[in-house]
């Protein structure tokens, strides 16, 4: 299981040191949380902070980038300049998501998309053969440290057997990223029902110890 650190809780007002301490801890896939205030209710950061963060950081740390913006079609580009390395796009903001995997794809990043809570896992399965990954949002997007939303479990079966099936028919291997809610109590349940990449924000950043403490607790939460 992949841990993925959301930057969303940490202290942005030392970013960089927040990422440091994630990468120090072994945590290289940093999942960065892009909100334009329309998608989603929240406004967070874009593609200067993201240049800045890579030039910082080096070229190691993977940037997984969750776009909650309206207008990915048009800005995709911007991210993958900007050092993103994978760009995670939903389904319920973009108007032509097949061109836009491809495109994405096309540029040299590995690509996703994301479904919302209410958003049938359907919607996805015609472009599993597209993607590297589907996101499956287990709260609704905009805000960091909220609760884990227990209807998600049908979806990831689902988006388990349908991707087990894709690969015993010679197709691509697709990863499944849960983000929202992943805590100590519920990454090894989220794991047994086929999830391969949990976002972990508030239960690193803001909980009692370090990130490095926090992170041991999760990876326990695992081998038991
Ligand atoms: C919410 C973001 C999530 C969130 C995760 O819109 O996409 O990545 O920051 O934070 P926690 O783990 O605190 O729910
Ligand atoms: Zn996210």
């Amino acid at each position: 299981m992949i841990i993925a650190p959301s930057v969303l809780t940490a202290d942005l007002a030392a970013l960089g040191s927040a990422c440091d301490e994630a990468v120090a801890a072994g945590l290289n896939w940093l999942h960065l949380d892009v909100m334009d205030g329309n998608f989603v209710p929240n406004l967070t950061f874009g593609p200067p902070v993201i240049k800045q963060l890579r030039q910082h950081l080096g070229d190691e740390p993977i940037f997984d980038v969750h776009l909650m913006i309206e207008n990915a079609e048009t800005m995709f580009q911007d991210y993958i300049d900007a050092g993103c390395n994978h760009l995670s796009v939903h389904v319920e903001a973009v108007k032509h998501l097949h061109r836009l995997l491809h495109a994405i794809r096309d540029a040299g990043a590995t690509v996703g998309v994301a479904i919302n809570p209410a958003t049938p896992v359907e919607t996805v399965l015609e472009v599993l053969p597209d993607v590297d990954l589907v996101v499956i949002m287990s709260v609704n997007p905009g805000f960091g440290g909220q609760s884990f939303i227990p209807t998600v479990e049908s979806k990831i079966r689902i988006l388990r057997k349908a991707i087990d099936e894709q690969v015993a028919a010679g197709g691509r291997n697709v990863g499944i990223q849960v983000d929202g809610g992943v805590k100590a109590h519920n990454i090894d349940t989220i794991r047994e029902w086929g999830a391969t990449n949990a976002v972990v924000g508030s239960g690193l950043f803001n909980a009692a110890g370090s990130v490095a403490d926090n992170l041991a607790t999760l990876q326990q939460a695992l081998n038991n």
